[in-house]
Parts: structure tokens; sequence; C-alpha cells
């Protein structure tokens, strides 16, 4: 499916057109916590007057939602006899559009892993304001049930147009910035060297990396007219995931997001740091068809694109981008090392083009992480 894409320069008037000709009856309004600050609130409190359709409201829900969250959604969905849902707002917000647009002709009486998604036609469109998850181009989603993470797969919840105005990035705080700018960035690594990476991935991902090289820097200083430009790379960045799906740093990334309470760019961030010296360190346990040699090549493909002069410099290039984030390291004791190491899923390490099992988690937990 082709998404269909609006970059707003100066007005949502394509926007508001496309609704239009969609001739949606009522649109579910996903929104977040961070709706009423946006400078992009008036173009959506706009909608109902400029595509003469309703809108309904939707926000109960908190970051990380849980299953009833989703099902809530549902509910004012098909209390408004919705046709159509508009998410506005970060990764949680997104998730949740996506669950219920899956979910929303499913019987939810049921227990979650029981619930069997409904094809149905009902138009999601996606406007993220952030620049760095790239749900707005994938096929994923995450819920949480009885605490525990859900994720949640299906070409289905593809949105079928994204919406990407600038502004929401001006104003967003420095720590998310840095956190965000990270994720995209090893989206576009972690698919790169990915076993599942096609010539087409790796032409999207290459291209990330060099454009926010080029530009993070202006970036994190306030710069606005790097913005459009980060916003697109976080997007591409998406857009190659959702074709080689992350590796072995999203794997090893997730726990530390909960123990250390540090949001998922920042731990992210750090894992590949021990993840890209484990890969170069191995690469004669390489596990993907293509081979060791096939391996050595992208990994020198990704060393030029991040400014080494040679391969060797790759971990070291990763550790210095990283460390310029200024990211505190959490300090962990050996049992909260060996529950981290013990917490990977072996499913999710299996994109990894070396080999990555529980202790190569547990050495490389005790790299990235500072000693108690
Ligand atoms: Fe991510």
């Amino acid at each position: 499916m082709t998404q269909k894409v609006f970059r707003i320069s100066d007005s949502y008037n394509e926007l508001y057109k496309f609704l239009r000709n969609e001739a949606f009856k009522r649109i579910l309004l996903v929104v977040d916590g961070s709706f009423g600050v946006l400078p992009c609130k008036h173009d959506i409190d706009n909608l109902r007057n400029a595509c003469g359709c309703d809108i309904a409201v939707f926000d109960d829900f908190l970051p990380n939602p849980s299953v009833d969250s989703v099902i809530k959604g549902i509910d004012v969905f098909n209390e408004h006899a919705c046709d159509a849902i508009f998410a506005v707002g970060g990764g949680s917000a997104i998730d949740v559009a996506k669950c219920i647009k899956l979910y929303c002709k499913t019987d939810i009486t049921h227990e979650f892993s029981q619930l069997k998604p409904v094809d149905n036609d009902v138009k999601l469109i996606v406007l993220p304001t952030t620049a760095g998850t790239g749900s707005e181009a994938t096929r994923y989603s995450v819920v949480y049930y009885n605490g525990e993470k859900q994720s949640v797969t299906d070409n289905g919840i593809i949105p079928c147009a994204v919406v990407l105005d600038e502004r929401v990035l001006y104003t967003l705080p420095d720590y998310q910035k840095r956190c965000t700018l990270c994720d995209a960035f090893f989206h576009a690594v972690e698919s790169f060297w990915s076993v599942n990476s096609t010539e087409e991935s790796k032409a999207i991902s290459e291209n990330v990396i060099r454009t926010i090289l080029s530009v993070y820097r202006a970036y994190l200083d306030g710069d606005k007219h790097v913005c459009a430009t980060m916003q697109t790379a976080a997007y591409d960045a998406g857009r190659a995931i959702n074709i080689t799906q992350t590796t072995a740093g999203h794997a090893m990334s997730y726990k530390l997001t909960s123990y250390f309470n540090i949001a998922h760019g920042h731990a992210v961030a750090l894992c590949n740091v021990g993840v890209a010296e484990h890969l170069l360190r191995f690469t004669n346990r390489c596990v993907d068809p293509r081979g060791e040699s096939y391996l050595l090549e992208t990994l020198k493909r990704l060393a030029t694109a991040l400014g080494c002069r040679d391969v060797s410099e790759l971990p070291e290039h990763i550790r210095g981008f990283v460390g310029e984030m200024n990211f505190t390291v959490p300090k962990a004791d050996a049992d909260q090392i060996d529950a981290l190491a013990k917490s990977v899923n072996p499913v999710r390490l299996k994109n990894s083009p070396v080999a990555i099992d529980e202790n190569d988690a547990r050495n490389i937990y005790v790299k990235i992480l500072g000693a108690k």
C-alpha cells in the first residue's frame, strides 16, 4: 500500500481536500496530553469546519497504553459510529489508534490473547508529534496486557496517510529530542545490518544515516530549518524497519527502559554502542544466510556512511555519536545484569547478523552499564 504523505509547509488545505474527498462522516481523533499546546491544534480543531465531518475525541490513555485503553477507544469509536481514525501524538497515541483500527470490528469481550482482528476499511491517518518512532510508517504497534508488553504486527495498521507538520518539533523538550533522534538513527542502523535487509531497505536506511548525521547538531541546537529534514528522516527510518524489523539493540533495550525508567531512544542508544562492538568483533559467528563476507561488506558500507576511514572505527564512531547525547548511564549490580540478560527475548535477537546468546547479552550489558 502506498501511503499519502502530506508535508505541511504553510497550510492544511491539501489534507482537508483529501479528507473531504474521502467523505468521512465522523472521525475518531486520538490525541495525547500534548495536544493542547501543539502549534497545529488550531488546524486540527478546524477539521470539522474544513472537511464537513463530525469529530469524536479519545484521549483516555496513558503512556505505554494498556489493552483496557484500546477497548475504551473502541467503545468511543462505536458509540459515535466513526468511520475513520486520526491520531495526533507520540508513539503511545499512534499505538492506541493502530490497535483501535485493528480491533474495531472484533468481538472484544474475549481475552486479549484470543482476539482476532477483523479486516476492515476504516482509514487511519497519523500526525506524529516527535521525529523518532517512525510508527507512522510501520505495521507494528505495542500494547500492554497485565503489565506485559505485547507486540502487534499487522499490515492492516499501516496508516493510509501521514501528516508531517514540522512545527510540532519546534518546542519538543531537549531530552525528548535527543531520545527520539537516537531512536530514528538506530532504526536506520539496525535495519541496515539486519538479516532481513534488502537493497531497497539498505538504500533507505543509508540515506537516513547520512541525513541525520548532517543535521543532528543543528537540530539539537534548535535550528528550525532542519526540523522538516529530521521529520522525513525519522519517517524513512520507519519505512526501513517496516521492511526489516529492528534487531538486537532494540531487543536489549526494552527491559533497560522499564528497569531504570529511561526513555526508549536513550536505552536503544546505549545498547547499540555495545552491539556494534559485538558485531564487528564476532563476524565469524555470522548467522546472516548471505555469509560473513556479505556482513563485512555491510559493516564497511555502514562505516563509510558514518564517516569512518576504516570499518574498525565503526564502534568508536557510534560511541562518539551516543556520547554527544550526554545520556546518563544507569549503574547496575551483578543481579541486575543477570536479570537483564535473562529478559532479552531470543526471538527478537534472531534479526541480528551475529549470534547473541544470553551470555553475550550479559557481556554487552556489563560493557554499556556502569557498575554499582
Ligand atoms: Fe525504536
